[in-house]
């Protein structure tokens, strides 16, 4: 998959003032594309709950803006970490899903591995450092067991905000 193509899909790239992050989130996606099979993502949802329709691309880019948002208005937290982590935090859902004709199903990999996990060896094969592995592996109930970073409590947060809003519509 060509970098334009992930550049344009997550425009927050851009907000991330260190180059090697930059370059990881770019990598890390293509990476994930290229070991799940993928040709195009837009069409990937974020849950495979039927009933919501949100692409994995909307999500992390609104995961991203609240991130974003809240970092903003706090100024004590790591601005490149968070959107770092914001933009990779769901990417091993490529690997957890399958495309099956015309619908995406859990793969056989993801029954046996979660996004979290996949999405953590991603990253770390990208290059990212483990201040990102670590909000990849802890946004979601995985991360229950370890001391979340405080960017890694705003991702988590987030990601449910935009989870938990999507399942009432
Ligand atoms: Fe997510």
């Amino acid at each position: 998959m060509d970098r334009n193509y992930v550049e344009d899909s997550f425009p927050q790239i851009n907000k991330i003032m260190n180059k090697d992050l930059r370059e990881g989130v770019v990598k890390t996606w293509q990476l994930a594309v290229a070991k799940g099979g993928w040709d195009k993502i837009d069409d990937v949802p974020f849950t495979l709950l039927t009933d919501v329709k949100t692409s994995l691309i909307e999500h992390t880019r609104r995961v991203t803006d609240m991130a974003m948002a809240i970092g903003q208005t706090r100024q004590d937290l790591n601005m490149d970490v968070l959107i770092t982590g914001a933009l990779v935090h769901d990417v091993g859902k490529l690997i957890e899903y399958t495309r099956k004709g015309k619908t995406i199903v859990k793969s056989e990999f993801g029954k046996m591995v979660r996004h979290p996990v996949s999405g953590y060896g991603l990253v770390l094969e990208a290059g990212l450092p483990v201040e990102i592995a670590h909000i990849v592996a802890a946004h979601s109930k995985e991360g229950e067991s370890v001391t979340r970073s405080p960017e890694a409590i705003v991702i988590h947060h987030c990601d449910f905000i935009d989870f938990d809003i999507a399942r009432t519509d």
